[in-house]
C-alpha cells in the first residue's frame, strides 16, 4: 500500500486516480511515500525521509525546495500547461478590467443615492470620468513564453492586439505554437519600452526577482498596464506605487494579495485566483497523481 500525503486540497478528479486498493490518503500519515501539494510552502518544514516523490499540483515549484529534493534523489512533478486556459482567461480579463476601469466604475455605481434625477447626473459624470480604452491596435508584451503565456499570446492576437514576447528560455515548440504575428522582442528592454500592457509569465528565481524595478518601469511607456498572474516578487510594489502616482503606470492587476498596494485606487489585487478553477484544478490534479503514481509503481519520470 502506497501512503500519499496531501497538504493542500487536492481535486477528487485527481485522487480518483489513485486506487483505493493500491493507495491510502490523507491529509495525516506517517510515514508517506508521496506528497501532493498545492502552494502550501515546503520551505522550513521537514519533509519526511520516507518521501520518494512529490507532486505539485499547479505550475510553480518556489514553494518546494527542490534543490535539497534533487540531492535526496526525491522527483518533483508539476503540471506544466494544465492550469493555462485558466491563467489566460484571467489575464484577459484583467486587461478589460483594467481598460475600462470597471472596479472603479462598479464601486461608483453601489454608493450611488439620492432621486432618480441626481443619481442619472451622477451616472453621466461616472460615464465621463471612467472612460477606458479598447485593446485593438494596442500592444501587449509577454514575458515569458512558456505554455500560459503561449496562451495569453494568442488570444491577445484574435483580441486584435499586437503582440510582443520574449523568453530567453524559448523553444522551438513554444515558436510552433505561437501565432506568426506573435513578434519575439530583442530582449526585456526592448519589449517593455513598446509596450503598452505588459503580462508575466516567468517563475520567480534570483534572475527574475524584482525584474520590474524603478529604472525599468521608467523606461516604459507613459500610462503602460502591468499584470502580474506568475509570483509576487517579479516586481518591485513600492517602485510600482511611485510610478502609479507619476502617471507612468495606468494600472498593476495583480493576482497576490498585497498591504502596500491594496488600498490604491488603480490597483487591482486578487487572492491568487488565476489557476482557481474547476477545471484547471482537476486537470492539475489528474496530471500530477498520474506521474506520481507512475513514479512509485513503475518507476517513471515524467515531466519534473
Ligand atoms: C501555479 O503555479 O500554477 C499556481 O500557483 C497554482 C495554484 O494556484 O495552486
Amino acid at each position: 500500500m502506497y501512503k500519499i500525503l496531501t497538504l493542500n486540497n487536492i481535486s477528487v478528479a485527481g485522487l480518483e486516480r489513485l486506487p483505493r486498493d493500491k493507495y491510502e490518503v490523507a491529509s495525516e500519515i506517517q510515514h508517506p511515500d508521496a506528497i501532493l501539494l498545492r502552494s502550501f510552502n515546503m520551505h522550513n518544514w521537514e519533509i519526511p525521509s520516507s518521501v520518494k516523490a512529490i507532486g505539485r499540483a499547479g505550475a510553480g515549484v518556489n514553494n518546494i525546495p527542490v534543490d535539497d529534493m534533487s540531492k535526496r534523489g526525491v522527483p518533483v512533478f508539476n503540471a506544466p500547461g494544465a492550469n493555462a486556459n485558466a491563467v489566460k482567461e484571467l489575464v484577459v480579463a484583467g486587461m478589460l478590467i483594467a481598460a475600462r476601469n470597471l472596479c472603479q466604475g462598479w464601486s461608483f455605481a453601489r454608493n450611488l443615492e439620492g432621486e432618480d434625477n441626481e443619481i442619472s447626473k451622477q451616472v453621466e459624470s461616472g460615464k465621463k470620468h471612467f472612460a477606458g480604452f479598447e485593446l485593438p491596435g494596442r500592444t501587449l508584451g509577454v514575458i515569458g513564453l512558456g505554455a500560459i503565456g503561449v496562451q495569453v499570446a494568442n488570444a491577445a492576437h484574435a483580441l486584435g492586439m499586437n503582440v510582443i514576447g520574449y523568453d530567453p528560455d524559448i523553444t522551438v515548440q513554444s515558436a510552433w505554437q505561437m501565432s506568426s504575428d506573435v513578434e519575439q522582442a530583442a530582449g526585456v528592454d526592448d519589449l517593455l519600452s513598446r509596450s503598452d500592457f505588459v503580462t508575466f509569465h516567468v517563475p520567480l528565481v534570483d534572475a527574475t526577482r524584482h525584474m520590474i524595478n524603478e529604472e525599468r518601469l521608467h523606461s516604459m511607456r507613459d500610462n503602460v498596464v502591468l499584470l502580474n498572474f506568475s509570483r509576487n516578487g517579479i516586481i518591485d510594489d513600492e517602485a510600482v506605487v511611485k510610478a502609479l502616482e507619476e502617471g507612468k503606470v495606468y494600472s498593476y492587476v495583480c493576482d497576490f494579495p498585497s498591504n502596500l498596494l491594496k488600498d490604491h485606487p488603480r490597483v487591482i489585487t486578487l487572492p491568487h485566483l488565476g489557476a482557481s478553477t474547476k477545471e484547471a484544478e482537476d486537470n492539475c490534479a489528474i496530471m500530477v497523481a498520474d506521474q506520481v503514481s507512475d513514479f512509485l509503481e513503475n518507476g517513471n519520470v515524467r515531466n519534473s
